[in-house]
């Protein structure tokens, strides 16, 4: 057994430990874990400006992430961090979806970051939630065509759905699974349906990034705020490997943090951490 109360310069806030091959961070408050993944993403994309190289990212929503995007803004605004050679690959949409509808995460993005920074446009990829049915199997083809063209993901941002969703690759997903359309929980669909007006209205389908393509990212940072994600976060983090949760998948990746607020992480065991990664 470890101790898993470790320093960190920074933050005397923070607790991090090892399980399953999950580094789990545990901050006091949200800010403070949005703002420390926010500083990851911008010291990622300095040092890639500085080599002459483009930052590849890939984005989540949901109200999990807004933070660090809030951040991101904010050290562009202030701190002369520019997006000017950042990709993104969004995770998933729902489908179909028209991209100025309200719910579209097309117009999330572009409210809470993109409409904000010096990104371009072009480096902008989102699942297209107006794809024909007839076209849907071409199109995720291609997404994933698209990241590899890119270089593949540097950092993928990830929230976590209380079905342990990451996208959408919902309970019953494969660890090989890659950009495909897929129906979804009606857990997912109730969390869903305030935002459609009723659960009648919320789409029974999504395109999602797979469990795989996610997998292939070189480094991945889940976030999950608050005591309603408490008890997925324990599951993922502490239960076995299992298709029935689908971020179990993530133990076998090698560069994974969770990084939570106490609320999230109330009901892990860090007496139980790994002695070594
Ligand atoms: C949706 C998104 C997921 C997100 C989840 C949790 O299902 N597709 O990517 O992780 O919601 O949302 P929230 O962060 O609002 O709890």
């Amino acid at each position: 057994m470890i101790q898993p109360t470790e320093k960190n310069d920074d933050n005397d806030d923070i607790v991090q430990w090892v399980r399953n091959g999950i580094a789990v961070r545990v901050f006091g408050e949200a800010a403070d874990a949005s703002n420390s993944v926010a500083a990851e993403i911008a010291s990622l994309i300095r040092q890639r400006a500085d080599d002459g190289e483009q930052c590849i990212l890939g984005l989540a929503t949901g109200s999990t992430p807004v933070r660090v995007y809030r951040e991101l803004i904010r050290l562009h605004r202030e701190e002369n961090l520019s997006m000017k050679n950042v990709v993104t690959f969004n995770l998933d949409e729902y489908f179909p979806m028209k991209p100025n509808a309200a719910q579209s995460y097309v117009r999330f993005m572009n409210e809470q970051l993109f409409d904000h920074v010096d990104i371009s446009p072009d480096n902008i990829h989102i699942p297209d939630g107006t794809v024909t049915p007839d076209r849907v199997t071409e199109y995720c083809q291609q997404y994933e065509d698209a990241i590899d063209t890119a270089g593949g993901i540097d950092l993928q941002l990830l929230g976590i759905g209380r079905t342990g969703h990451v996208g959408f690759n919902e309970p019953g997903s494969e660890q090989a699974s890659t950009t495909r359309l897929v129906r979804l929980c009606e857990i997912t669909r109730t969390d869903a349906a305030k935002d459609f007006g009723g659960l009648e209205k919320t789409p029974q389908l999504a395109i999602t990034m797979g469990v795989g393509t996610i997998l292939r990212s070189r480094r991945i940072r889940l976030l999950a705020f608050g005591e309603h994600k408490s008890a997925i976060v324990e599951r993922s983090v502490q239960g076995a490997i299992s298709d029935s949760v689908p971020a179990t998948y993530l133990h076998d990746h090698g560069n994974v943090e969770f990084v939570l607020d106490s609320a999230a992480a109330s009901k892990l065991n860090p007496s139980t951490a790994d002695v070594s990664h």
